[in-house]
């Protein structure tokens, strides 16, 4: 199994200057080397990668992997340690203003003035930019029109983040930076914000989100980085990273006790992968399924090992992630 690392400065061949602004032209964000330390912690170690304009661009990692931290130093809200981001052509450090005027900006977690209505609070914000849009279009875009005399504090959960997503709209962004911008929401709710970004992405925009949740990353992006305690450790599609497993299935196994480790090392003929998620189940990736699978269970009937549970189910990218960090995504 082999997973393109994007480690370490963003490698291309020798280029002129014609090539070179056409690829800095083409490009929405490009971080090179990006470092940021709070103290000992290394926040995030060495990330490089690059967005394309007119993408749908996911960093998918854990809580504490470095998400919000690499997204705020590309929003100029926070200074690099080492390396440098170049966002719209612009280095971020030297040109933070005109950065901010041409992006939109989600927080995880946004405060908005309690005593204002939805529609006073973006007239409030457009006041802040040279070019902003309608309120009343904005709330139209996010399906709160109705919602526009209400208060943030009479919003439904799925509506204060479709707000959340308004107010980053408000500049009529080239490139929109969306910080979880599902997390603590119902599915429902969920469906709506990825129907809403979909939108946003149409209407010629990028658009950069973070999660933790591997559907939402599989559902919308066209390409994703996976980071993890700081680092970038895959970048690709979602599909390529899938097929890059070199499995198809997944099984997880229930079992009645744990298994001794011979017990372990005999599933481990004609399957990809074996980890023990906890003291009685097993993960095992399968690559020709039916025959392998054959196998497992014959070596379980053979050496008496007692069954509880079985669940086959498509590799995905929770797979991939496990595979590339011996850790599950999701607490
Ligand atoms: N201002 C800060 N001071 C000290 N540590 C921080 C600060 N911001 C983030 N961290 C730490 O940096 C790491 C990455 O945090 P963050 O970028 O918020 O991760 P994520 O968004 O992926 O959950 C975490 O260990 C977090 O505790
Ligand atoms: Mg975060």
């Amino acid at each position: 199994m082999s997973i393109r690392v994007g480690l370490g400065p963003v490698a291309g061949p020798k280029k002129d200057c014609d090539t070179i602004r056409n690829v800095i032209m083409n490009e929405a964000i490009r971080v090179e080397s990006l470092v940021k330390r709070f103290g000992s912690l290394t926040a995030v170690d060495q990330v490089s990668f690059t967005v394309e304009q007119g993408e749908i661009f996911g960093i998918l990692g854990p809580n504490g992997a470095g998400k919000t931290t690499t997204l705020e130093i590309i929003e100029g809200l926070q200074t690099p340690t080492g390396g440098t981001v170049t966002v719209l052509g612009l280095d971020i450090v030297k040109h933070a203003r005109q950065v901010k005027a041409r992006i939109g900006v989600q927080l995880q977690s946004s405060a908005y003035f309690d005593y204002l209505s939805l529609k006073e609070i973006l007239a409030l914000l457009g006041t802040f930019y040279p070019k902003h849009m309608a309120p009343d279009t904005l709330l139209d875009q996010v399906g709160l029109l109705d919602k526009s005399g209400s208060k943030i504090n009479q919003l439904s959960g799925g509506q204060k983040q479709r707000f959340t997503v308004a107010a980053s709209l408000i500049n009529d962004p080239e490139l929109v930076i969306l910080d979880e911008p599902t997390t603590g929401l119902d599915p429902q709710a969920r469906r709506n914000v990825w129907g809403l970004i979909r939108q946003i992405h149409d209407r010629n925009s990028t658009v950069v989100l973070t999660t933790h949740y591997m559907e939402e990353a599989e559902a919308l992006c066209d390409r994703l980085a996976i980071m993890h305690q700081g680092k970038l450790v895959a970048i690709d599609t979602p599909r390529n990273l899938i097929d890059q497993l070199e499995a198809t299935y997944t099984v997880k196994l229930v079992m009645s006790r744990p298994l001794s480790e011979s017990q372990v090392a005999s599933l481990n003929g004609g399957v990809e992968f074996v980890q023990n998620l906890d003291d009685t189940s097993y993960l095992l990736r399968l690559r020709n399924t039916p025959a392998a699978l054959g196998t497992v269970l014959d070596e379980i009937a053979r050496n008496d090992m007692s069954l509880e549970r079985l669940e086959i189910t498509p590799v995905t990218l929770e797979d991939v992630f496990l595979e590339l960090t011996g850790n599950e995504l999701q607490d």
